[in-house]
């Protein structure tokens, strides 16, 4: 069923999607890679700080925790058996969509994009590559109950979208420089 699939996408991913939105807000401070430079490149960017990361990650954890408190209620108001998060997982997706994120600076420093510049695609879809490969690492069988083929369609479908939607929002409220 459609809706199940969206429902559980949308679910077992908020505590992906939502680490990158805490370190637009949370960002500062000493960037990962500490100014250093590859190639004569940074490696990562002055747009990967630790503060951003671990707050990001911080909020994810304590926001899977939080949805598995009300996962009964919210499933029974929406007609649907949504999904709780074992420790493995409330931590593989968010640490896993962050990584993701820094991965991809790493890839735009290599192939010449300044800090903020677009990588379409990469953009959209890093984090969700990040906290999949992740969650399906630290927390296999959870994985394979959730993350059905038509959910993991749901997601690759909705997550650029949202993702386009949230940036562009962040960008008109004055949180972000650009609206990617
Ligand atoms: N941010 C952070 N730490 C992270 C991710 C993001 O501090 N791990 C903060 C930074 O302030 C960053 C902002 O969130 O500038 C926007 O994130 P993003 O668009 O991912 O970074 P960019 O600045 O666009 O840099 P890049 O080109 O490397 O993606
Ligand atoms: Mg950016």
């Amino acid at each position: 069923m459609v809706l199940e699939a969206v429902a559980t996408a949308v679910w077992a991913m908020l505590p992906a999607y939502v680490p990158n939105n805490v370190a637009v807000l949370a960002g500062g401070g000493r960037p990962i890679d500490g100014g250093r430079t590859w190639g004569g490149k940074r490696v990562l960017g002055d747009g990967k700080t630790w503060r951003g990361t671990a707050f990001g990650i911080g909020v994810g954890v304590a926001l899977a925790l939080a949805l598995d408190v009300v996962a009964g209620d919210v499933g029974s108001a929406l007609g649907v058996d949504l999904p709780g998060f074992p420790i493995a997982a409330a931590l593989a997706l968010p640490a896993g969509a962050m990584a993701g994120d820094v991965g991809a600076s790493f890839l735009k420093r290599r192939t010449g994009r300044e800090r903020g510049a677009a990588f379409p695609g990469v953009d959209q879809l890093d984090f969700v590559v990040g906290a999949l490969g992740l969650a399906a690492i630290a927390a296999w069988g959870w994985f394979g109950d959730v993350f059905t083929p038509a959910v993991v369609l749901a997601v690759v479908v909705l997550t650029p979208m949202l993702h386009v939607g949230t940036n562009v929002i962040a960008y008109q409220l004055g949180l972000k420089d650009e609206p990617w």
